[in-house]
C-alpha cells in the first residue's frame, strides 16, 4: 500500500476512534443535563402552579394548559395519605401505586414508571410550615429523548463535516510530505543504474531534507568512488602490462637467438629486475585489497611513539647514509598509541623513504601532542610536490618525478585510516614536502 494511503488511513482511523468516543459520551451526559433540566424547570414552574392554584384566581383552561405543556401533575396529602388533586386524565390507581413505590419525601426523584412510559419528576412542597402537601409534577421522558436525538443528528452531521475536511486536510498534508520522498526514490533509481548526471535535487524540508543530502552526497561519493577503481584498473593494467612486455621482449629474443651472449645476460639481468618489480607491485596491491577488506589484518597494540620513531629512523638511515641525507628526529612528548606496529612502521617507512629520496641535504621527523591529538610530521627539503599531483597524491598508482610505482602513499594512508587516524601533504617550511600523521592518543 502507498505510503500517502497508508498515512491517511492511519489519521482517519484515529480520529473514527477519537470522535465515536466522544459521540458516546456526549449522547450519555447529554441525557443526564437534559433530565437535570427539565427538573429544574419542573420545579420553577411548579412553585407558579402553587400560587395560582392557593389564589383564588385559578384561570380557565388551567388544565388545558398543563396538558398543551406536556405536563401532569397531583397534589398528596402526605400526613393523611391522601390524593387531594390529579388531573382528570390520571387514573387514580396508577397515582397509589406510584405514592407506595417511591419515595416522595425524597428531593431528588429518580424516573417514575407507568409500564409504557418513563417520566421526569419534580416534587415541590407546598407551604412546608402550613401545609404537609406535595405538588408531584411530571412529564413525559419521550420528549426529552427526542430533543436530545435531534441535538445528537446535529451533533453528528458537525462531525460528519468536521471528519471530511480533516481527511482533506490529511491527504493534502500527506501529499506534500510524500511526494519528495517518491521524487527521492527516482533519484535512487537513477543511482541504481549508475546515470549520476541525470540526478537531480529534490526540495523538501526537516528531516526529508537530510535524507535528500545524504543521497545526494551518497550518489556523488559512488561516482567518485566508481570513477577511481576505473583509474585504478586503467593504471594497475598499464603498470602490469609494461614489465610483461620488457619480459616478453628479451625472452622472445633470447628464445630466437636474436640476442649475442653479452646482450643476452643483460636481457636477463632486465627480465629478473623487471619480474621482482611485478613481484613487489603485486604484492603491494593485495596488501591495498587486504587492508581494504580482511579485518583481521590490522592487529593493535599498545606502544610508545618514540618507539615506532626509532624503528622508522634505524631502517631508514642505511638508505639516508647512502645518499648523503642528513636524518633528525625528535619526540616532543612520549605517548602511548594502539596501533599496528608492523604496519604503521610500513606507512612512516614509505613516506620517510620517499623524502629521503627527495631531499635535497635533510629529512627532519617530529612528534608534537595537541588536545588528545599526536602529530608525527616528516619534512624535508627537497623540490616538493606540484600543485596538480597534491590532490591525488594518496591516490594508487600516482607517482611523480623520479616516482616507482605510486602505491607508497596510497598504503600509508590506507595503514593510517585503519588506525583511526588522518594522512596529509602541505608544503614544508623546509622548502620540500611536509606530510603530517594525526593519530588519537
Ligand atoms: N617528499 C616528497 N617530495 C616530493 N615528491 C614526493 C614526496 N613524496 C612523494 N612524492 C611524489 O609522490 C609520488 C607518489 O609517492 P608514492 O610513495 O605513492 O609512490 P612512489 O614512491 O612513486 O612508489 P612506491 O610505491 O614505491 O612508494 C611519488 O612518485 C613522488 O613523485
Ligand atoms: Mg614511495
Amino acid at each position: 500500500m502507498r505510503l500517502q494511503t497508508q498515512l491517511t488511513l492511519a489519521f482517519t482511523t484515529l480520529l473514527f476512534i477519537t470522535m465515536s468516543i466522544l459521540a458516546v459520551t456526549i449522547h450519555s451526559l447529554l441525557l443526564d443535563v437534559l433530565i437535570q433540566n427539565e427538573r429544574n424547570q419542573l420545579q420553577e414552574k411548579g412553585k407558579i402552579i402553587v400560587q395560582l392554584y392557593y389564589s383564588d384566581f385559578a384561570p380557565a383552561g388551567f388544565g388545558q394548559w398543563l396538558t398543551d405543556e406536556g405536563l401532569y401533575m397531583f397534589i398528596y396529602d402526605r400526613e393523611r395519605e391522601q390524593i387531594r388533586y390529579h388531573q382528570d386524565s390520571l387514573d387514580p390507581e396508577l397515582i397509589k401505586y406510584w405514592v407506595k413505590t417511591y419515595d416522595l419525601a425524597q428531593q431528588e426523584q429518580p424516573l417514575w414508571y407507568d409500564g409504557e412510559t418513563y417520566y421526569v419528576v419534580s416534587i415541590i412542597r407546598i407551604y412546608p410550615n402550613i401545609v404537609n402537601q406535595d405538588l408531584v409534577l411530571f412529564t413525559p421522558l419521550d420528549d426529552l429523548q427526542e430533543v436530545q436525538q435531534s441535538f445528537f443528528n446535529q451533533l453528528i452531521i458537525v462531525f460528519l463535516v468536521g471528519i471530511l475536511v480533516i481527511i482533506i486536510l490529511t491527504h493534502y498534508f500527506t501529499h506534500r510530505m510524500v511526494t519528495p520522498l517518491t521524487q527521492l526514490k527516482y533519484q535512487l533509481k537513477k543511482v541504481e543504474k549508475r546515470q549520476f548526471d541525470d540526478i537531480k535535487r529534490v526540495k523538501a524540508t526537516g528531516e526529508i531534507k537530510e535524507v535528500e543530502e545524504s543521497v545526494i552526497e551518497m550518489a556523488r561519493e559512488l561516482q567518485r568512488y566508481m570513477k577511481s577503481q576505473q583509474q585504478f584498473l586503467q593504471n594497475a593494467s598499464h603498470e602490469l602490462k609494461t614489465p610483461l612486455m620488457t619480459i616478453q621482449g628479451y625472452a622472445e629474443g633470447i628464445r630466437d637467438g636474436i640476442f649475442e651472449a653479452e646482450e643476452s645476460d643483460q636481457g636477463l639481468e632486465i627480465m629478473v629486475a623487471e619480474i621482482s618489480r611485478l613481484k613487489k607491485i603485486i604484492n603491494e596491491m593485495i596488501l591495498l585489497a587486504k587492508l581494504d577488506s580482511d579485518e583481521n589484518i590490522y592487529q593493535v597494540h599498545s606502544l610508545y611513539i618514540s618507539e615506532l620513531i626509532q624503528s622508522t629512523v634505524d631502517r631508514a638511515l642505511p638508505m639516508a647514509t647512502d645518499q648523503q641525507i642528513a636524518l633528525f628526529h625528535t619526540v616532543k612528548q612520549d605517548a602511548v598509541i594502539k596501533i599496528d606496529q608492523e604496519k604503521m612502521l610500513r606507512a612512516m617507512m614509505n613516506i620517510v623513504t620517499n623524502a629521503i629520496r627527495h631531499a635535497k641535504t635533510k629529512v627532519y621527523i617530529e612528534v608534537t601532542q595537541e588536545s588528545g591529538r599526536l602529530y608525527i610530521t616528516i619534512d624535508d627539503d627537497g623540490e616538493g610536490i606540484d600543485d596538480a599531483l597534491m590532490p591525488h597524491l594518496f591516490e594508487r598508482f600516482i607517482k611523480g618525478k623520479g616516482g616507482e610505482t605510486g602505491l607508497g602513499l596510497a598504503i600509508s594512508r590506507a595503514i593510517v585510516e585503519r588506525s583511526n587516524g588522518v594522512i596529509r601533504v602541505d608544503r614544508s617550511p623546509m622548502g620540500g614536502a611536509r606530510f603530517t600523521i594525526v593519530l588519537k592518543i
